[in-house]
């Protein structure tokens, strides 16, 4: 119960990761508010969440690329908690394209979401997380350190959360940590989307892509949401007081540094 009497919010909770941070945080005893871009769905994990844990926790729309949107986020989880001790940008898009085929409106989209929306978020609920042992993670990619073909977009806005991460961590330390965590490969609908758009670029069968993804991993096998779960907790809790500016790699070996 590293978080009981804790408040948090999760971007992107509704599937694969952000599901498992959001349930895991409940487990742990947080009051949680979870986004979803579909209101209704985002409301119904939560409640089925809630049934699984005991734990008080909330879904409601957020398009983190949008504005307004955010406002409205940081407005409800400022009715429902007044403070807020962790944030986790989590919530992401990826598209996959050759670099001469991606439009500018693909490649924007792909920005807007994944490092513009981790700007808005942090920015308006930065006002709430005034506990003085609050904490920020972001849900980054090891594609953000060592870059991938047919995902530069992608990889791209994965580094931006990494530099944001760390330009946070200087400007809101002491009273505030950020870190990050940067993932290897999670078989949820992002990858099971990755293994068909990839195959059908490079007229390869899915099962080759996943394959392939496979051969670049050390300890020879994926991971799971509920271990990036465990290592987001740990970040956010006070275990990892010590800890701020970092982009930790949890992916079995496939990126070092
Ligand atoms: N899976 C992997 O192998 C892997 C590897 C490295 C890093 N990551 C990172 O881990 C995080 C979670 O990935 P995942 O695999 O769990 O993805 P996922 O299964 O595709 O889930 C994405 C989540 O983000 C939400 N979302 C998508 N677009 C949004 C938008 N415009 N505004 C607000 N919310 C939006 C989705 O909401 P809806 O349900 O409403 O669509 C969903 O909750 C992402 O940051 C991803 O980049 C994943």
């Amino acid at each position: 119960m590293r978080f009981k009497g804790q408040s948090a919010v999760v971007t992107g909770g509704t599937r694969g990761i952000g599901r498992a941070i959001a349930s895991q945080l409940a487990w742990e005893g947080a009051s949680v508010l979870l986004t979803g871009t579909d209101g209704a769905q985002a409301e119904k994990i939560a409640q089925d969440i809630s049934s699984e844990t005991g734990g008080s926790v909330w879904g409601t729309r957020c398009e983190v690329s949008d504005q307004e949107s955010v406002r409205t986020l940081a407005e409800t989880a400022k009715r429902l908690f007044s403070t807020v001790d962790v944030l986790v940008n989590n919530a992401a898009i990826a598209r996959r394209n050759r670099i001469g085929d991606i439009t500018l409106s693909e490649w924007n989209e792909v920005m807007a979401v994944n490092a513009t929306g981790t700007f808005l978020v942090t920015r308006d609920v930065l006002p709430l997380m005034t506990t003085g042992y609050a904490s920020i993670v972001n849900v980054s990619s090891q594609s953000g350190k060592r870059g991938e073909a047919l995902l530069s977009h992608y990889a791209t806005s994965k580094a931006a959360q990494i530099c944001m991460t760390k330009s946070f961590a200087l400007e809101l330390a002491p009273a505030i940590r950020v870190n990050a965590v940067c993932p290897g490969y999670i078989e949820t609908d992002m990858i099971l989307e990755h293994y068909e758009v990839q195959a059908g670029l490079r007229g390869l069968k899915p099962t080759d892509i996943k394959d392939e993804m496979l051969a670049r991993i050390p300890l020879g096998r994926m991971q799971e949401p509920h271990t990036i779960a465990d290592l987001v907790l740990f970040l956010a809790s006070d275990q990892a007081r010590d800890l701020t500016g970092q982009a930790i790699n949890i992916s079995g070996g496939m990126v070092m540094d």
